[in-house]
Order: C-alpha cells, then structure tokens, then sequence
C-alpha cells in the first residue's frame, strides 16, 4: 500500500503537487478539461487542509523549448474558475526562477500556485537530478497525482521524490484501486475487451491479460491480423503485417491458458474510408476484395454483449471500429452500452475508448475511466510505473 496524503499532516506545508494538465487545446482554448476535474479533490483536499500547494505539470511536447502555445497558463484560469480561488500564475521560460520561489516562499496557508510547463525545460525529460532539486526545493513535501504520466521517469514525476517524502493524492489512489484491483483480485469471470488498430501496440497487454482473464474479446482493427492469421482474406481492412504470425501465437496461447478468446463473427464493410461510403454486412470469412472493415457485425455485437452480461469485472481498452464516423459507431456503442447496464465493476482504459464512453454520454455509469491512455496501457502490461514506484510505502 502506498502513502496518501491522509497520511501526512500537511497544514501550514508547501505541497509540490505533479498533476497531469495535459489537456486537450484550440487555439488557446481548452476543449475537455477532464483532466483537470479529475485533480480537484486532491488540490481541495490540500487547500482545505492549510497546505500551501505549488502545482506543477507538463503540457504537449514542446520539447525542451519555452513556446507560447505550450503555456500552462489557460489551465491557470480554468483552474481559478473551478475551484473558485486565484491560482496563482506567472509564465517564468526557466520553470523555477527567483520570481517563482519568491511566489512560493510567500505562499498562505491555503493558497494555490501552477508552476509553467515543466517541459519547458530539456532536463525535465532528461530527469535531470539538478531539474529535479531546484523544484524539490520550491516544496516540503511531494504529492504525486500525474497518473496519466506516471509511465514517464521524468524530473517532475519521478526525479523529484529523490529530495522530498512522497505521497500519492487521491487520483493515483483510484486509478490504483481500479486498474490495480482488475488485475490482482478481480471479482469473476473477468473479461477483457481490446481494441484499436494495430496488434503490435496491445501485445503485451494482451500477454499479461492472458495470464489473468477469463474471456478475451477482440474487436477493432487489430482483428483483420487476427483473421489473416486464421487463414482468411481481409479485401481492404487494415492489416499489422508485421504480427500476423504474433496474432497466431496469441490465439495458441489463449487455449493453452484456458481463457476463451472471441474474435468477430461478422463486420460491416466499408468501400471508402468514409461516413457515407457504400456498406455491407457480411460474415468474417467473405470479405470483398475491395472493401475494408470498419466495425464488428450484429452478429458480434451479440455474442459480445452476452459474454458481457455475466461478467464480475470488464477492463476495455479500444474502441470495436471507426467510432468516430456515426455509419461505424454502433459496434463501440452496443459495448459501451453493455458496460453501463453491467453490475460488474467497468474498468475503462484511457485514450479512444475514454472518448468513445464520454461521446455516448455514458461516462457517469461507469466504475472507472482511466485518466492515462499510455500509463494504463503500462499498467495493464504489469509493469512498474516509475512515477508510481517513487511513492512511499505505508
Ligand atoms: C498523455 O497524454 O498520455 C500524458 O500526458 C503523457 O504525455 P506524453 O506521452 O507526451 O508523455
């Protein structure tokens, strides 16, 4: 068990608190601030509980390069306006400069600063341990809440815990618990549902998965490479050339394993690319030379949301076709669909099938929807995320 910052006593301290502020922008404008929701009740916590909190996070990739467009100062303002409170604000290129610890040192019990984006600086990626300590010194103790860059050792998310105690807030805490709980003590059958484009990307997960679900279900792109490897033509559909023999070996390795493996009985083909293109249902073995697929079938999405309805948990990672073209949604709906009318504990991985959940307004029925879409893959993989090993045990 890791520590949270129940366990510390942090009034009148000044909390160093790494968020993960990587929002979506236009323009300057935030168009989903999910993100930063979903920090709010750590950052209250704290405020409520007299500490003095300097936030810091990254946003895009401006790669070691102070850019205008990479500030974080619009999740400053948004910051203010949610949580009704100044948060404090000055864009300093270095990150940390004598303007910036003046802010901190004269920070009041109670008050907020959000430091400029970290990757302002080379030596945040690089997780320089000079990087590191200058932003350790700014603080008395580290609370790490970044869990959608918690896959990433960087100065701020992993460096930094090298000067100062760390703890987790609440937002690492549930992607913990959820994320976490699926994998080591899932209520049962435990079903997996993968999708997306390509095999080569889920491969590890789906070999970690293997090990511990009950039924995998495969849908999206990444079941054209399967189908290849089943020996079946595929017309147009997108393909993983590089891991069709993998996409075998997966199928051996789930019957050697006992878990029952379901791949799409029938999809809908597309000629074009395209919302209106030309359509046609058909099963999985008589694919036209000329079309692609585009979504699972109703045949599928029936054998699917079956397997589903007498699931204890489901973990989802990708969405079942182009989700995103309203002529190829109903296969991720249908599933989105059984996910929310599911008692099971639902485990939503972040990234498309995040989106996907949200677009069909289905995202409140939902147990959990990870913040991370590369740091929940890691998770799922089994592997160690360094931003979370930082953290201090109980
Ligand atoms: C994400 O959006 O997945 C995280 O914020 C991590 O961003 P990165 O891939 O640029 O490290």
């Amino acid at each position: 068990m890791k520590k949270t910052i129940r366990d510390v006593d942090v009034k009148g301290k000044r909390v160093l608190v790494r968020c993960d502020f990587n929002v979506p922008m236009q323009e300057g404008r935030i168009t989903d601030d999910n993100r930063i929701q979903a920090a709010l009740p750590t950052i209250r916590y704290l405020l409520d509980h007299g500490a003095r909190v300097i936030l810091m996070s990254h946003l895009g990739r401006p790669k070691g390069e102070a850019k205008s467009e990479f500030s974080l100062e619009p999740v400053a303002v948004r910051l203010s306006q949610l949580l009704e409170k100044d948060v404090q604000f000055r864009s300093c290129p270095t990150v940390v400069c004598d303007t910036i610890k003046e802010m901190a040192d004269s920070l009041k019990d109670g008050e907020v600063m959000l430091l400029e984006n970290v990757r302002f600086r080379k030596e945040e990626t690089d997780n320089d341990p000079e990087f590191a300590r200058s932003l350790a010194s700014l603080g008395e103790l580290f609370v790490q809440e970044a869990f959608g860059t918690a896959h990433r050792a960087h100065a701020s998310t992993a460096g930094v815990a090298d000067y100062l105690p760390a703890v987790s807030g609440f937002l690492i805490e549930k992607e913990v618990k959820f994320l976490g709980g699926a994998l080591e003590d899932p209520e049962r059958p435990f079903v997996a549902i993968m999708g997306g484009a390509k095999v080569g990307d889920k491969i590890p997960v789906i070999e970690n998965l293997l090990k511990k679900v009950d039924t995998l279900i495969i849908g999206g792109g990444m079941a054209y490479t399967f189908f290849r490897s089943m020996g079946f033509t595929i017309g147009t559909s997108i393909l993983d050339e590089g891991n069709i023999d993998l996409a075998g070996k997966l199928l051996k390795k789930a019957e050697e394993a006992g878990v029952k493996l379901l791949l799409p009985v029938d999809v809908v083909c597309a000629d074009r690319f395209e919302n209106d293109a030309r359509t046609l249902i058909t099963d999985r073995e008589n694919i036209p030379d000329d079309m692609m697929g585009m979504d699972i079938g109703p045949k599928t999405v029936e054998l699917y949301t079956e397997a589903l309805k007498t699931a204890g948990t489901i973990v989802w990672n990708g969405p079942m076709g182009v989700f995103e073209m309203p002529a190829f949604a109903k296969g991720t709906k249908a599933v989105a669909e059984a996910l929310a009318e599911s008692d099971a504990v639902t485990v939503i991985g972040g990234g498309d099938s995040a989106a996907a959940v949200e677009q069909f307004g289905l995202a409140d029925k939902m147990s959990h929807i990870s913040t991370g879409g590369g740091a929940s893959l890691e998770f799922l993989e089994g592997k160690t995320l360094p931003g979370i090993a930082v953290i201090e045990d109980k």
